[in-house]
This record gives C-alpha cells, sequence and structure tokens, in this order.
C-alpha cells in the first residue's frame, strides 16, 4: 500500500493518519497551556508509554494506590491524538500530556520557558527495532515484511514521527527555549529508582520513601506488563485495531535487543549513518546493557 494510506505529513512531519486529522494538528499552534501543565516528549517507541506511568503514579495517589480506573493514557494524553475526544480544557490541573512533536511544532506557548517538559530518548537500534515490532502489531502503521525494508524507512524518516536523527536534534539545538530535562531510556532502565528520584526533584514533587517505592514498583517493566491501565493492550485490540494475536505493546523492554536482529553489515550501516549525523549532538547512547 502506499505510504500515504498511513503517513499524514503536515509541516513536514509525519503523523498517524488513522489517529489524527488536519484540524487537530491546525490547532496545536494555538492550544492553551497552563503554566503546571507537564508534558513528556519523545520520538516514538523511546519511552513515552512508561513516562506516562511513572508520571500518572508520581502525580495522582489514586493511580499509585489503584482506588480509580484511569488508564494512563488518560492521565497523559497524547497531544496531537486525541483518540477519546476528551475536551483538555475541562480537565484540572496540574494537567499532564505526552506528544511525539518534533520542537517546531510544539504550541507556542511552551517556549515560555515555564512548563516543564520531559524528553525521553533512547539509542536509536532499538528505537528502530521496537517500531519494526509495533508496525507490524498496529493496523494504523504501515507493515513492513523485514528489517531491511524497514530499516530503509526508518532511516529515510518515513515513518510517524519522521527522522529520528532530527527530532532528538530539533530538541537538543533548542532546549534552551524550553524548561526541558532530558532522561535517557537506558537509565530509567538500569537504576529505575534514581530515576523517578530525578524526574520527582525536576516536578517539584516531594514523595515519601514508600510512595517513591510504589512508584518504581509499578513502573518496572512487569508489573506494567500485566497492569491493564498501564499496558495499552485493551486500547490497541479494541480501539485502534491489531494485525496479529501475539504483538504487544510492552514487547520486551530491554537493552540491545537491536544486536539480536541486525546484521553485522547493518548494524555497521547503521552506525556510520549516525556517527555522520550526530557527531555535533554531545549526547551519549548506550547501546548495550553492560556499558556504563
Ligand atoms: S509509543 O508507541 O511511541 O508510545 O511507544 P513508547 O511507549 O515510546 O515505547 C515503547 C517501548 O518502551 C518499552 N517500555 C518499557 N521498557 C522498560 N520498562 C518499562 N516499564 C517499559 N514500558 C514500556 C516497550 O516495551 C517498548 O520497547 P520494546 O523494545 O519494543 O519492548
Amino acid at each position: 500500500m502506499d505510504e500515504d494510506t498511513y503517513l499524514l505529513n503536515f509541516k513536514g512531519c509525519n503523523f498517524e493518519r488513522g489517529l489524527t486529522d488536519m484540524d487537530q494538528l491546525e490547532n496545536l499552534d494555538n492550544f492553551e497551556i497552563r503554566d503546571e501543565d507537564v508534558f513528556i516528549i519523545t520520538y516514538p517507541k523511546s519511552g513515552t508509554i512508561w513516562t506516562q506511568q511513572i508520571l500518572s503514579l508520581i502525580y495522582y495517589e489514586d493511580h499509585r494506590n489503584r482506588t480509580s480506573h484511569m488508564d494512563s493514557l488518560d492521565r497523559a494524553p497524547f497531544l496531537e491524538y486525541n483518540i477519546r475526544k476528551v475536551d483538555f480544557s475541562k480537565r484540572p490541573s496540574p494537567r499532564l500530556f505526552c506528544t511525539h512533536l518534533p520542537y517546531y511544532l510544539a504550541p507556542n506557548a511552551l517556549k515560555n520557558n515555564k512548563n516543564k517538559i520531559i524528553y525521553v530518548y533512547r539509542n536509536p537500534k532499538d528505537v528502530m527495532i521496537s517500531y519494526f515490532h509495533f508496525s507490524k502489531l498496529m493496523v494504523t502503521l504501515e507493515d513492513a515484511e523485514n528489517i531491511e525494508q524497514f530499516m530503509k524507512r526508518f532511516l529515510d524518516g518515513k515513518v510517524v514521527g519522521s527522522l529520528w536523527f532530527d527530532h532528538i536534534r530539533g530538541w537538543y539545538e533548542h532546549r534552551h527555549s524550553f524548561n526541558v530535562l532530558f532522561m535517557r531510556y537506558e537509565d530509567m532502565k538500569k537504576d529505575l529508582r534514581s530515576a523517578v528520584l530525578k524526574i520527582c526533584s525536576f516536578l517539584e514533587k516531594e514523595l515519601s520513601d514508600e510512595a517513591v517505592d510504589d512508584v518504581v514498583r509499578k513502573a518496572t517493566f512487569r508489573n506494567m506488563k500485566s497492569d491493564p491501565q498501564a499496558n495499552y493492550d485493551k486500547f490497541v485490540r479494541e480501539e485502534v485495531g491489531a494485525r496479529t494475536e501475539d504483538g504487544c505493546f510492552l514487547r520486551k523492554g530491554t537493552i540491545g535487543d537491536w544486536k539480536r536482529h541486525l546484521t553485522v553489515e547493518q548494524s555497521e550501516m547503521f552506525d556510520r549513518i549516525f556517527q555522520r549525523k550526530m557527531k555535533d549532538i554531545p549526547l551519549k547512547f548506550i547501546w548495550d546493557v553492560n556499558e556504563e
């Protein structure tokens, strides 16, 4: 099928056609932001759902102690994919949002440097592999026959979110226009408690030790996978549509899964492109679980 069946291009960035429309996208710029609003920003497959869960647990005691039954997806909904057609203006503050928007499409008011933004990034080989599997699962994304085919698409930016290199460069180079904390997926994976504490400190949220323990416990891969409010399984199957029975949003949640998928040639080709495109960006990446 032609890629335009799946991708909606708006001002140079690709969106998921099945989940948004031009009206929603055109209104983003004027989106009414409150100073207390908090944003999670990611390139797809970099730890969005995880950070949605962490922030929901930090902000909402009833999420932590399970006295309410709201999905993390509704606690921190996507700005550009208002799938459940929620009237955001009726939500009480502080509102949490998440988005895959590139820096240049972020609502204007975000540049006031007041709103707290958490930008989560992940080594792009793992992002690509996660994305490959996700494309096989979601009916709203173009399926890929094999890694070779998907890798070409990913490196050409012909995917939702467009080119990974542009996304991270844009947010990194414009970081001073925003109040943004950069978090690395791999650091969250290696030491979730420290990551949660760092996020709490940035958000100026003081939680008791027990509450922090609770956040950490409920944000582990294993616990999220078995938590219907956190794992999106129902959402994918009932609201979006799945191509296969066995795929899921929380697939593996590891560092370095790309090694099981890429040939040496593919990996080296990726490295060459990465080195060329990222040579002036000082962000460090973790490609292997044993790396510091
Ligand atoms: S999306 O579609 O952009 O919202 O996807 P996103 O949530 O950004 O990324 C999905 C990947 O994040 C992994 N994930 C986790 N890893 C470790 N621990 C926890 N708790 C966790 N929660 C989500 C998820 O498994 C996807 O990665 P892969 O490599 O496919 O498993």
